[in-house]
C-alpha cells in the first residue's frame, strides 16, 4: 500500500518524481521522501517528511539538479508515520538508497544480526533491514547492484516492491518485485520504475510486466530484467489503454464523485463485445461449485454475484472473504472453479487465498480492473472490467462493473450448460445494455440526498435494510458511509432485524431501505420491516422503484429486474457517503487510515 517511482533519463528527475508520487498518493500517504544522486560517490540529496506529499514538498526548496532520483509515499505498517520512518531509508555512508512497498516478515533477525555486524539503525521500520543487506551484498558483489539485489532478495521473507540506487552509479536504478506490484515505463531516453502505471503514464503509455521474483535495472537507454539466478527474462511489452486524463479529476471537486458519475460509460465499456460470449478459457461442465473470494466491496459485489450465478448458472456459489478462507483449510479441488474479485488486482488477501486454491487443484477465474496485475497474472483466466483507473480510495465505478463481470459470468454458465434459453438470453442481455441510462436517470435524481445529508450529518450511526440482492447493496451502503464518513453503519437483512439489531432502533435513527422490486414478494416483508422501525422512532429513506409511501423520505430510481437491482440501488448509498464526508470536512478521495490497494495480509 505504498507508492513508488524511479525516474532515471535526459530531464531533472524532481518533477517526474514529485508528478509520479501525487499520482501515487492514494496508495498510501502517512509520509513521502525521495533521494536523488548529487555527485558520483558523494551522499546522495534525500528529503522525508511525515504526512501528505505537500510536507515534503513544501521543503523542496533550491533542491540540487538531478537526472535520476527514487520517490516513495507510506502507508505505515511498521513504524510510526513519522521522519524517520519515512522512505527512502539510507545505508550509513548515505550513498545507498531503498524504498519499499509490502513487509519484510523476518525484519527482526535480519536486523539483529546487521546490528551484530555493525550497523547502525535509525528506523523503527522493517525496510531499513534491506539497505543495510544490500551495503553488504554490494561489497561481495563488487558493487554490482543488480547482483547484490538477487543475493538479497533470497534472503527476504515476505512480500516486496523495492528500488535502490547508489551514488557510485547514479544513472543506475535496480527494483525488485515479490507478491507487490512493480511495473517499467519505457520512455525516449528514459525510464521509470513505479507501482502503478499512473505514475508516468503522462510520460510514456509503453510498460513492462514483471513478474515474480524478478529484478529490473535501469538506466536511461536500457532496461534488464533478470531472475533471482541472474538468468535474462524477456518480460512482456504492452501499450496502456487509457489516457493521462483519465487519471484526472476533469473539473470534479473529487476524483470519487467524477467515478460515480462515470459509471455508465464504465457499465457500457464493460458490455461491450460480450454479448455473444465472454470467450474464456474454462469449461464451466465440470465444476460442481464455485466459490467467490474477495474483500470489502468487492466482497459485496461477490455477494450479489452469487445470486445471479445460482439463478441463472444453477451452480452453488459460497462467498468467502478472502482473508479467513485459506486459514479455514476449505474442501476445494479441480471441480472446484475460484472466482477472485479484484480491482487493483494486488490485494494480498485475495492473492493468498487465489494460491491456496490454487494448490488444491481449483481453476481461478479473476475479475479485475487493472491490466499487469499480479492476480491476474496468476489465473486461468480473467474477466477484466473497464472502469479505467479508479483514484479514490472509496469504490464506486469498479464496483458497478464488478456487478456487471458477474451478471455475464452468471449469463455465460447459464448459456453453456443450458439452463437459459435464447429468448431468455437475449432479455437479459438487453436489460444489461439499458443499465447505463437507468444509471444516468438515478444519478439526475440523488439532488434530495445533499438535504438529507444535513439532517443526518450528525448522527451517530445510520443502518441499511436490504432483502435478497438488496441485502448486499445493504453491506455496500455501509461500508461507503465508515470508510468516508467515519460514520458508524450497519447493513443488515431485513429479515434479520427482529432477531436482534432492531433493539438498536431508538428515537430519530436514521435507517436507509432498500426497497426490491414491486412485483417480488419481499416488497411486502420489506414493508413490513419499515413499519417495525419506524414505529420505534426511527426515520427512514427508501430506495425505491415505485412510489412507496410507507417512509419518511423517498429516493426513487428507474424499474430493472430485482438481480440488477443493486446497479441502481448502490448509487443513492455512494452519493449519500460522498456527501457526508463533505459535510463532515473528511478528505474524500483519502480517506484516513485507508489506501486504495492493500498489499499486505
Ligand atoms: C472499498 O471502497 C475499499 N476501497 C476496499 O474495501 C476495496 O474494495 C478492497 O480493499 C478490495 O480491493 P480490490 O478490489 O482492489 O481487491
Amino acid at each position: 500500500m505504498c507508492g513508488i517511482i524511479g525516474y532515471t533519463g535526459k530531464n531533472s528527475a524532481l518533477a517526474p518524481l514529485i508528478d509520479g508520487l501525487r499520482k501515487l498518493e492514494y496508495r498510501g500517504y502517512d509520509s513521502a521522501g525521495i533521494a536523488l544522486p548529487v555527485e558520483i560517490g558523494q551522499p546522495l540529496y534525500i528529503e522525508k517528511r511525515a504526512g501528505k506529499l505537500k510536507n515534503l514538498e513544501d521543503v523542496l526548496i533550491n533542491t540540487p539538479n538531478s537526472t535520476s532520483g527514487i520517490g516513495h509515499t507510506r502507508w505505515a505498517t511498521h513504524g510510526g508515520p513519522t521522519d524517520t520512518n519515512a522512505h527512502p531509508h539510507l545505508d550509513n555512508e548515505g550513498k545507498l538508497a531503498v524504498i519499499h512497498n509490502g513487509i519484510i516478515e523476518n525484519y527482526v533477525q535480519l536486523r539483529a544480526e546487521l546490528e551484530k555486524r555493525g550497523h547502525k539503525f535509525k528506523s523503527e521500520t522493517d525496510t531499513e533491514s534491506v539497505v543495510h543487506l544490500l551495503s553488504d551484498a554490494r561489497k561481495e558483489h563488487n558493487g554490482d547492484l543488480a547482483a547484490s539485489m538477487r543475493s538479497v532478495c533470497k534472503q527476504i521473507k515476505g512480500s516486496f516492491t523495492l528500488l535502490a540506487m547508489h551514488s557510485d552509479a547514479p544513472a543506475h536504478i535496480v527494483g525488485a518485485r515479490r507478491n507487490s506490484p512493480l511495473v517499467v515505463g519505457i520512455g525516449k531516453g528514459e525510464n521509470f520504475l513505479a507501482s502503478d502505471v499512473a505514475a508516468f503514464i503522462s510520460h510514456t503509455k509503453i510498460a513492462l510486466e514483471l513478474g515474480q521474483d524478478e529484478v529490473v535495472e535501469i538506466t536511461p537507454s536500457s532496461v534488464v530484467v533478470t531472475d533471482l539466478s541472474g538468468q535474462i527474462v524477456n518480460a512482456k511489452q504492452y501499450e496502456i489503454s487509457w489516457d493521462a486524463s483519465a487519471a484526472e479529476r476533469g473539473g470534479f471537486s473529487h476524483f470519487m464523485l467524477k467515478e460515480i458519475y462515470e459509471q455508465p460509460k464504465a457499465i457500457a465499456d464493460t458490455l461491450i463485445g460480450r454479448a455473444d460470449g465472454l470467450n474464456l478459457n474454462i469449461k464451466f461442465k465440470k465444476f460442481e461449485k464455485i466459490v467467490i473470494i474477495a474483500c470489502g466491496t468487492a466482497y459485496n459485489a461477490g455477494l450479489v454475484g452469487k445470486y445471479a450465478i445460482e439463478k441463472w448458472g444453477q451452480i452453488p456459489v459460497d462467498v468467502e472473504l478472502a482473508s479467513e478462507y485459506r486459514y479455514r483449510e476449505p474442501s476445494l479441488n479441480k471441480k472446484t472453479l475460484v472466482i477472485a474479485i479484484s480491482q487493483s488486482g494486488e490485494t494480498m488477501d485475495t492473492l493468498m487465498a487465489l494460491r491456496y486454491a490454487k494448490s488444491k487443484g481449483a481453476t481461478i477465474l479473476s475479475v479485475c480492473n487493472t491490466n499487469g496485475s499480479t492476480i491476474g497474472r496468476e489465473s486461468d483466466s480473467t474477466l477484466y472490467t473497464h472502469a479505467g483507473p479508479e483514484i479514490a480510495v472509496a469504490s464506486t465505478k469498479a464496483f458497478a462493473t464488478q456487478l456487471i463481470a458477474m451478471y455475464l459470468i452468471g449469463l455465460e454458465i447459464g448459456k453453456k450448460l443450458g439452463h437459459l434459453n435464447k429468448n431468455q438470453v437475449i432479455s437479459i442481455n438487453e436489460q444489461l445494455t439499458q443499465l447505463p441510462a437507468k444509471v444516468e436517470q438515478v444519478l439526475e435524481t440523488v439532488e434530495p440526498l445533499r438535504e438529507l445529508t444535513r439532517k443526518f450529518k450528525d448522527a451517530q450511526s445510520i443502518l441499511f435494510l436490504g432483502r435478497h440482492v438488496g441485502y448486499p447493496t445493504a453491506l455496500e451502503g455501509a461500508l461507503k458511509l465508515k470508510e468516508l464518513a467515519y460514520m458508524h453503519a450497519e447493513g443488515f437483512a431485513g429479515g434479520e432485524l427482529k432477531h436482534g439489531p432492531i433493539a438498536l432502533i431508538d428515537k430519530g435513527t436514521p435507517v436507509v431501505a432498500i426497497m426490491p422490486t414491486q412485483d417480488s414478494v419481499l416488497a411486502e416483508k420489506m414493508a413490513s420491516n419499515i413499519q417495525e422501525v419506524r414505529a420505534r422512532g426511527a426515520v427512514v429513506i427508501a430506495i425505491s422503484e415505485f412510489d412507496f409511501a410507507g417512509a419518511d423520505h423517498l429516493i426513487r430510481i428507474p424499474n430493472v429486474d430485482l438481480l440488477l437491482q443493486p446497479i441502481l440501488s448502490v448509487v443513492p448509498l455512494q452519493v449519500l457517503a460522498y456527501e457526508m464526508a463533505v459535510a463532515r470536512g473528511n478528505d474524500v478521495d483519502q480517506p484516513r487510515n485507508l489506501a486504495k490497494s492493500v498489499t499486505v495480509e
